[in-house]
């Protein structure tokens, strides 16, 4: 038994220790945002904020999360949908098959959380996430639009990443 802070709320969850926090999110916890992709810290569909940070939770062990290590989901990004980044996603109409999606906006606020103004270079820099569907230029697009709204809730820091 282990107990994870997810999007506020404390949860125990019963998993073998080694099992990557985004199985332990997705079928102990029920909160199926966050995608599996690649499974080894390549393409950033698992992508989970944890203490502020943007984190890729297929490559975290279940004990290597301490029971006061906050993890946010995409799921828990705002209440209503309502983070800026949200809303510029979808007002520009970002996603096409959406299944990268929920990691990308995760990397996105973490970067305006941490470079509020971000430039193209930063954006290209820190979202290192890989769409298939090759949604580049709308994601440049709506971080930027997102840079311009009232700052949401949120959290996190970026990534390494190079585009396939
Ligand atoms: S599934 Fe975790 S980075 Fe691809
Ligand atoms: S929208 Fe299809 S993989 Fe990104």
């Amino acid at each position: 038994m282990a107990k994870l802070n997810i999007n506020g709320k404390v949860r125990d969850v019963q998993a073998e220790p080694d099992m990557p926090l985004l199985w332990v999110i997705r079928e102990q916890v029920g909160l199926t945002g966050t995608k599996f992709g690649c499974g080894i810290a390549q393409c950033g569909a698992c992508s989970v904020h944890m203490n502020g940070e943007v984190q890729r939770s297929c490559s975290i062990r279940l004990s290597d999360v301490k029971p006061t290590d906050k993890i946010v989901t995409i799921e828990g990004l705002s209440p209503n949908a309502s983070h800026p980044v949200q809303k510029a996603w979808l007002a520009i109409d970002v996603p096409q098959c959406g299944y990268c999606q929920s990691g990308q906006i995760m990397a996105a606020a973490a970067l305006l959380k941490k470079t509020p103004k971000p430039t193209d270079r930063d954006i290209d820099e820190a979202m290192t996430n890989i769409c298939r569907c090759g949604t580049y230029q709308r994601i440049r697009a709506a971080v930027h639009m997102a840079a311009g709204m009232p700052t949401g809730s949120g959290s996190t820091a970026p990534a390494q990443r190079k585009r396939a």
